[in-house]
């Protein structure tokens, strides 16, 4: 069974996700970075560069790709929820699991970087308000859900760990 990790930008897909495929020890597959290296771009410049349709085109094949493997533990990107073949598709060898956190946690996690396309605008708190409120019956598809607001990267992997117990 895949362990797959979903949510929001910021919720701490990518370094719980990392942290527990060390910790079950199990393969770390991060979908982003498939697509960055596939493309041999930043995921900033393909949105730039060849538009946000292309990206999402092309993280469908990878996220089909990465589907099929076993046992591993697979960190989606924010948006891979938005179309409901890639999340029939991961939930065929995977539990979901939905990481989420507070709109202003998230605001604080991520204004440290400019690396996330959707997040360098003008009025961040806005346009993070808005896609959550826009994706939220898309993460609610998960068959878990964690609210990292106020738990470490460590509290959220034991979380994880209890669930995946439960379901053996
Ligand atoms: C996106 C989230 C990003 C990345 C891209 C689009 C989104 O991944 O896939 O910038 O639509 O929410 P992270 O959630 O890992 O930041």
């Amino acid at each position: 069974m895949n362990i797959v990790l979903i949510g929001f930008m910021g919720t701490g897909k990518t370094a719980v996700g990392k942290r527990l495929a060390q910790r079950l020890n199990r393969q770390y597959v991060d979908i982003d970075q498939l697509i960055e290296q596939q493309e041999k771009k930043k995921i900033s410049d393909i949105f730039d560069e060849d538009g946000e349709p292309y990206f999402r085109k092309v993280e469908k094949g990878v996220t089909q790709r990465v589907s099929e493997l076993e046992n591993v533990v697979i960190a989606a990107g924010g948006g891979v929820v938005l179309d409901d073949q890639n999340i029939s598709n991961l939930k065929r060898k995977g539990v979901l699991i939905c990481l989420s956190a507070r709109p202003e946690i998230i605001l604080e996690r991520t204004k440290k970087y400019n690396h996330r396309p959707l997040l360098n605008v003008a009025d961040p708190t806005q346009e993070i308000a808005a896609l959550l409120n826009k994706r939220a019956p898309d993460y609610a598809k998960a068959d878990h859900q964690i609210d990292t607001s106020h738990l470490s990267i460590e509290e959220v992997v034991e979380r994880v760990i209890a669930i995946i117990k439960e379901k053996r």
